[in-house]
């Protein structure tokens, strides 16, 4: 019931996603914006053709950019890399997630409920070098996948900038800054962050840099 529910809506969404756009924003922790562009900077993102023990093309989640299968949301980490000269992290887990959307979207679902916490099996060695942090991920349900939960666990972003994107069939950014937020409370998390449907982010190259611009990139 729960899974034609979310056809549904996704159908729904996947129309009102056309019209995406994103913006930038303001802080959800602090009143000022004030993003350090000099410093070093880490775009970390979380995919699930990376998590799921088969190539990115038989993954549930994929997209061509320039001839390469990738999950989406390293498709939009790399474009914003490529704008900002950033390092890359991937998250990985040892969860290994379904390849068929089906079982992945129910596994998802049960994960979710049961607040499940994957285990991290990469790690970021020198969070302290970066003032300021991409951090991008898929919406699953309406909110981060569980392993993004262990990711904001495991790291202290206190007097870091967080500026969240996401990549979705319809939920746009579905709050999760905010949830950032609160799960970093010494952090200045940006509250509109890039977000772009599945359907354009092999083409979103132009509009993540504008998107960048207005940050001051
Ligand atoms: C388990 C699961 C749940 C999803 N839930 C939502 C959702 O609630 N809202 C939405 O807009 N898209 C949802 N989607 C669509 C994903 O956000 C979309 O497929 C995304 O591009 C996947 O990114 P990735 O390739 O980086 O994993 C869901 C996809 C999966 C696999």
């Amino acid at each position: 019931m729960k899974k034609t529910f979310l056809c549904v809506l996704l159908a729904v969404a996947l129309i009102l996603s056309l019209a995406s756009c994103n913006k930038s924003g303001d802080a959800v922790n602090s009143g000022d914006v004030d993003v350090d562009t000099e410093g070093k900077i880490l775009v970390v993102y979380f995919t699930a053709a990376e998590n799921s023990g088969v190539d990115a093309v038989s993954s549930a989640s994929v997209v061509t950019v320039d001839g390469e299968a990738k999950g989406v949301s390293q498709a939009v980490a790399e474009m914003i890399a490529d704008e900002t000269g950033a390092d890359l992290f991937s998250i990985r887990t040892s969860t290994v997630y379904p390849a068929n959307m089906g079982e992945l979207i129910d596994y998802a679902d049960k994960e979710q409920d049961d607040g499940a916490r994957p285990e991290l099996t990469s790690s970021i060695d020198n969070l302290d070098d970066y003032a300021t942090v991409f951090v991008g991920f898929p919406i699953w349900w309406y909110d981060m996948p569980q392993v993004m939960y262990s990711f904001f666990d495991e790291y202290d972003f206190s007097g870091k900038t967080i500026i969240p994107f996401t990549v979705h069939n319809g939920s746009r950014l579905s709050g999760t800054p905010a949830k950032i937020a609160e799960l970093e409370p010494d952090a200045t998390v940006i509250s509109d962050g890039f977000t772009v449907s599945m359907q354009n982010a092999a083409n979103a190259a132009e509009d993540v840099a504008e998107w960048l611009q207005g940050l001051g990139f």
